[in-house]
């Protein structure tokens, strides 16, 4: 293996103090199979072997987390759950150019690996996967074999409004899944129709990943976190929080008996055009096809997009 990085510390943490392991770093496809081939083969195995072995010198439960970087601590609230799960923690870290639309934030999305490292290996994160384009498209991400989502879930939306997301997400996560062989991997619930496609993914190709979806995490006035709320000025950032003031208004709306029409009025809140909101959608929906419901009706979502200037922002209210 040998381009393969290792970092961070070994174990001069004071008592109490977060704790720090030697998180390895794996850049390239060869090491990572190599790693794989190391850790244990009971992936084809099946979930059920894997979690009767939890511990087992030869077969680690491994749990995985697909993220952009720009860490936050939402990813690390999905750290947290795999390393509560799993024996072997992997995250990988990688700007995925399939999923984003031409005039999309890919050049500008933030890259910060060396601080998402160092929050990594304070979780204890055990391995970072951290590949180039050129590893994962070594043949140009237009020439890939795509992944595409049926419809509605590929096209109403998010889908609506970045047709070619999915098919990007669906494509990257499940060539992610067959490298890394995980036995669970985890997402947050705040990309909701991320969650869902994924969900279908492993469910309609019979990749054997359980998925665990896990609950947003909040800033303390509510704004959902993102690696996007990075964009934000400070005006914008104290008035992003309507997003979430419209959601809760629809799901207050919903428990005192309102039909989704009337609830969805609260959308108000996102037409100040004067405050910088263009609302793309704010939908009631069916909590796992996503079908449109015109009652509430559990299991449901309330999910909404909303530019703020420049700065696109998605929320959503889970109600199981
Ligand atoms: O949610 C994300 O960060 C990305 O869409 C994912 C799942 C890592 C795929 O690139």
């Amino acid at each position: 293996m040998t381009d393969t990085k290792t970092s961070a510390t070994t174990s001069t943490a004071p008592a109490g103090s977060k704790e720090t392991v030697r998180t390895q770093i794996i850049e390239s496809l060869a090491d990572l199979r190599a790693w794989r081939a190391q850790t244990g083969s009971l992936w084809l195995k099946g979930q059920k072997a894997a979690k009767e072995t939890r511990g087992g010198a030869d077969s680690p439960r491994i749990g995985f987390v697909p993220t952009m970087g720009a860490l936050h601590q939402g990813h690390l609230e999905l750290v947290k759950r795999a390393k509560a799960d799993c024996d072997v923690v992997v995250v990988s870290i990688f700007v995925n150019p399939f999923q984003f639309a031409p005039h999309e934030d890919f050049g500008k999305y933030p890259r910060t690996f060396e601080n998402d490292l160092k929050l990594l290996s304070e979780m204890g994160c055990d391995l970072v996967f951290y590949p180039s384009e050129k590893e994962i498209y070594p043949r140009g991400k237009d020439s890939i074999m795509a992944v595409v989502p049926p419809s509605p879930l590929n096209d109403t939306l998010e889908g609506a409004f970045r047709p070619t997301f999915f098919r990007g997400v669906a494509t990257v996560v499940l060539k992610l899944f067959n490298l890394v062989q995980p036995h669970v991997a985890f997402f947050g619930e705040k990309d909701y129709q991320q969650l869902q496609v994924v969900k279908a993914l492993v469910e309609d190709l019979d990749v054997p990943v359980e998925i665990v979806g896990v609950p947003t995490v909040r800033e303390s006035d509510g704004l959902a976190m993102s690696s996007r709320n990075a964009y934000l000025g400070a005006a914008e950032r104290t008035e992003a929080t309507s997003l979430y003031k419209a959601l809760s208004l629809v799901k207050t709306m919903a428990d005192a008996g309102k039909d989704v029409a009337e609830a969805t009025a609260a959308a108000s809140l996102l037409r100040k055009e004067e405050k910088g909101w263009t609302l793309q959608y704010l939908s009631v929906c069916h909590g796992k096809s996503l079908a449109p419901l015109e009652q509430f009706q559990k299991p449901y979502v309330i999910v909404t997009a909303a530019k703020l200037g420049e700065v696109r922002l998605i929320d959503n209210i889970v109600v199981p």
